[in-house]
């Protein structure tokens, strides 16, 4: 079992960075910069792997190539303040129940519709994968965000690996469902398995990340590990977590929250302040450790980089 590395993978020479200094954000790179845009030389040498990351996690050396000049939301609320149904409806269920999950050894299947189905070995790829570091908003559609430094690789060079054939149109992702594992799955809150997609060109859009980190260390269980999706311009829900097949569809592949909730969830599920949840506005957000509400940002302050993928869509129709 192996993945094939293909050179669209690659990223120039990886740049280790030692040592964060996760709370001193003013060291952190000021503003946001678009995926592939960043010249390398301004990305090497901010990221940090400090040992405020998650206690007991494997460490992860990576390059980073997003930042934000936002305080990153403190680990405890990161890993202690989670939506994974598959361990509980409550928000600190997953911390609780979670280390019933054995990420690994773990199989990831990439298939469907390509030229080179894969099967990937989690710990190996993670172990040669060129990692990034990306600090980016998880907006969750309930109304509160956080700022998570993740690592990971992007979405595109996995997709370009497989090489999908032209008639793939969706990318769809499937979460593990073992009852032995996840006591939730018991709950019939959902159809499991946890299932999500993407179209092919917001799969291959820059921002789009396999995490398999955070704060510098593997993902703890809670928050999706091993690999979990990260899609930062669309609300949290669609950032599935512990992926164990990604397929390449010709149809739009139904996900698991607009099936539970047609009218309340759709497939794009992209963060629009203007188009309010039928329950509640979704026009502001508390972050997690602020009192005050902000205003929740068109495509979660990442349209400069995304708007031009839904031109000419209608999104309170397609939302
Ligand atoms: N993935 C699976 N498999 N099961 C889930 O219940 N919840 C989603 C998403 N991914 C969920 C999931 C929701 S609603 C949110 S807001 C984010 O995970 C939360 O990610 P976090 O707990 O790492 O902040």
């Amino acid at each position: 079992m192996f993945v094939h590395d293909r050179p669209a993978w690659r990223l120039p020479e990886r740049a280790v960075t030692p040592e964060a200094q996760w709370l001193d954000r003013r060291k952190l790179v000021a503003g946001m910069m678009a995926a592939g845009l960043l010249p390398a030389a301004a990305a090497a040498g901010t990221a940090k792997t400090g040992d405020a990351g998650p206690a007991g996690l494997p460490r992860l050396d990576a390059r980073r190539t997003i930042a934000t000049d936002e305080t990153p939301t403190p680990l405890a609320a990161v890993a202690g303040y989670n939506n994974f149904y598959e361990f509980g409806l409550g928000k600190d269920d997953p911390a609780r129940n979670a280390h019933r999950l054995k990420p690994s050894p773990w199989t990831v299947t990439v298939g469907g519709l390509v030229k080179q189905p894969l099967t990937i070995d989690v710990d190996r790829w993670i172990a040669r994968a060129p990692l990034e570091e990306r600090i980016y908003r998880l907006r969750c559609v309930e109304g509160w965000s956080m700022v998570i430094p993740w690592v990971g690789v992007p979405l595109a060079g996995l997709v370009k690996a497989a090489e999908p054939l032209g008639s793939a149109n969706y990318v769809r992702f499937t979460t593990l469902a073992d009852k032995g594992q996840m006591p939730g799955l018991r709950v019939p809150a959902l159809d499991w398995p946890y299932r999500e997609g993407l179209r092919l060109d917001e799969a291959m859009h820059p921002l789009s990340f396999l995490a398999v980190g955070l704060y510098g260390r593997r993902l703890p269980n809670q928050n999706g590990a091993p690999l979990r999706l990260v899609v930062p311009w669309k609300y949290g829900f669609k950032s599935i977590k512990s992926i164990v097949a990604i397929d390449f569809v010709e149809r739009q592949p139904k996900t698991s929250w607009a099936m539970a909730q047609p009218r309340e969830y759709g497939f794009y599920s992209n963060v629009n302040p203007d188009m309010p949840h039928p329950r509640w506005s979704q026009a502001t957000e508390r972050r997690i450790g602020e009192f005050r509400k902000r205003p929740t940002l068109v495509f979660n302050g990442y349209a400069e980089e995304v708007a031009h993928l839904y031109r000419g869509m209608d999104l309170k129709r397609f939302f």
